[in-house]
């Protein structure tokens, strides 16, 4: 990444900014970092590279310091060599020994007893001396990199320890995904969270939300004047919302198995994706008034019915087959996975939003692991001409306007439209106008949620009311389909295609199809 401009201070707001090639970050406030579950897979992979390629990029202060938490006994040199071998394998060519010397003597490691209060006071003891030291003048984050099962016993023992007070500065804490299992566990989860921390100090994390292009939609929807007069069930016939991966479970058959996609996928990315796509302008592009707006989307989206279910879902699990010329194993073969799991790492909804907006508009959602590409999009797909005067001369029907969003990969937007081909026939062609971002990736998911965090900035994190919604929705069909699951016939699709025949059958019934894959 390549400076344009040195730092420079807004003159009004007293705020640093650093100019990046494609933007202007705003450079936090002192701060310090705790990471519980230091030693694990998401600390290793994606949040400490993150936060080394902040500062190697100098978007971090002067003053700031982190401290790894675990339950291995382990002195400080070994824990920044973890790290220094988790920075390297995750970022390579982006590592350099100057900015990692310097990052690495504000890395620090203290051993806890997550369940013992004592552990917290320690901590306590040892933040307030570093911050003396770094001069961070009290700033904190604590970001819950622990399995889920052991966030409400960190929440509360740092509530006790009164590591949740506000006193000299700020105390945000991260709750990654799951953020429960289904509506009572989300409650419960929320409710000691509420305990000792205010709703304004807790960030619970969808890094979808952290994609440049999932902010788009809103910029897109609302900075232009000519989308949103037709954003409605006049103009609109049916939108797709599409997150197909070619990765198979991995290295988490363990917590994917319980999980399976609609808890992985749907009650998170794709149900966002829904809400913003959908949703109206709000008050001021501000956290609140935009999490409003999110929430009446999901309290306007009509209950799965109790009957029928495969009217609307159907999910898939998939078996061998080929990913770019490569066999792969099948779901039920993986490490990790019991032979005979029910598991669906595969699913479509047929979803319908019940206000003055969308009434009668289906929105088909799909997502699925080992399918035939990579693609997240959004594909908004307008009503034919009302009357096709054309039709004596043509011999095909006139393909209706396509709006896609990508979200990935080739992120940008295009419009599907016709157009008169050249010579004297009255023909018609199938064009396309593209927008593609031409660098899309200056900040990392991960390095713009811990921005956001530091800055107290909420716009890109769930709140409580949106993650209790949503699974008021999703739990009881959850419950359905666990007791239908035995009649199931997976695995129903070949690693490599794009789903089950079924999900193919869900949209030909309404006279749709879905967009290729
Ligand atoms: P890990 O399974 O790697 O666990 C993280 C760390 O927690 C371990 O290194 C271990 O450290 C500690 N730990 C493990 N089991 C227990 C236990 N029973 N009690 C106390 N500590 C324990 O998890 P991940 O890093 O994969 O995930 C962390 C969180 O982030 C999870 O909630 C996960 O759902 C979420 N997440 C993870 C993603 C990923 O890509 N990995 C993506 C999205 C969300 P030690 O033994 O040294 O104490
Ligand atoms: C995570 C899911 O939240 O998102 C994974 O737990 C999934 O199963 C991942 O692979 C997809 O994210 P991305 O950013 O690669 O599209």
């Amino acid at each position: 990444m390549e400076d344009t401009k040195a730092l420079f201070p807004d003159k009004l707001t007293g705020i640093t900014y650093k100019t990046l090639e494609t933007c202007d970050v705003e450079i936090p406030r002192p701060f310090c970092l705790v990471v519980f579950g230091a030693t694990g897979d998401l600390a290793r992979r994606k949040l400490l590279p993150s936060l080394y390629r902040l500062a190697k990029n100098g978007l971090l202060p002067a003053n700031f310091f982190v401290i790894g938490v675990a339950r291995s006994d382990m002195e400080r040199a070994a824990f920044r060599g973890t790290v220094r071998d988790a920075v390297q394998g995750a970022l390579a060519g982006d590592f350099d020994f100057r900015s990692w010397t310097e990052f690495s003597h504000r890395l620090y490691y203290v051993k806890a007893d997550y369940a013992q209060t004592g552990s917290y006071r320690l901590l306590k003891r040892r933040i307030t001396d570093l911050e003396k030291r770094h001069g961070t003048t009290g700033n904190r984050i604590f970001y819950l990199a622990v399995p889920p099962d052991i966030y409400e016993t960190v929440a509360s023992n740092l509530g006790t320890a009164g590591l949740s007070r506000e006193e000299k500065g700020y105390a945000h804490i991260v709750i990654e995904k799951p953020i429960g299992r289904d509506l009572e566990s989300a409650e419960r989860l929320n409710r000691v969270l509420r305990k000792s921390f205010e709703e304004g100090q807790i960030y619970r994390m969808d890094h979808y939300l952290a994609k440049e292009t999932v902010q788009n939609i809103l910029m897109f929807r609302f900075a232009n004047s000519i989308f949103e007069p037709l954003w409605n069930r006049r103009y609109i016939d049916h939108v797709q919302i599409t997150v197909s991966e070619t990765l198979g479970v991995e290295h988490r058959a363990g917590y994917y198995d319980r999980a399976g996609v609609i808890r992985d996928m749907f009650q998170n990315h794709l149900f966002q994706l829904l809400a913003l796509t959908a949703m109206e302008p709000p008050v001021a592009f501000e956290a609140e008034h935009v999490r409003d707006e999110k929430v009446k989307v999901f309290r306007s989206v009509r209950p799965f019915p109790t009957e029928e279910v495969g009217e609307v879902v159907v999910l898939g699990q998939y078996g061998k087959g080929a990913i770019g010329g490569q066999e792969v194993v099948g779901y039920r073969e993986e490490d990790g996975i019991p032979e005979d799991s029910v598991t669906a790492t595969y699913a479509a909804f047929k979803v319908f939003i019940d206000n003055w907006r969308w009434n009668g508009v289906p929105f088909y959602l799909r997502s699925g692991k080992r399918l035939a590409s990579r693609k997240a999009e959004i594909s908004v797909h307008f009503r034919p001409v009302p009357h096709l005067m054309f039709a004596g001369t043509l011999e095909g029907r006139i393909e209706p306007n396509t709006l896609i969003m990508r979200v990935q990969p080739d992120e940008g937007t295009s419009l599907i439209f016709q157009a008169k081909t050249q010579g004297t026939r009255v023909c018609l062609g199938t064009e396309t106008m593209d927008f593609f971002y031409k660098k899309i990736s200056v900040l990392g998911d991960y390095e713009r949620i811990l921005l956001d965090c530091m800055q107290g900035d909420q716009m890109l994190f769930v709140r409580e009311d949106g993650v209790e919604q949503t699974w008021a929705l999703l739990s009881p069909l959850l419950e359905r389909l666990g007791s239908a699951a035995k009649f199931n016939t997976f695995p129903n699709y070949a690693a490599g295609l794009s789903g089950p025949p079924e999900a193919d059958l869900l949209i030909q019934k309404d006279g749709r199809a879905w967009r290729a894959l």
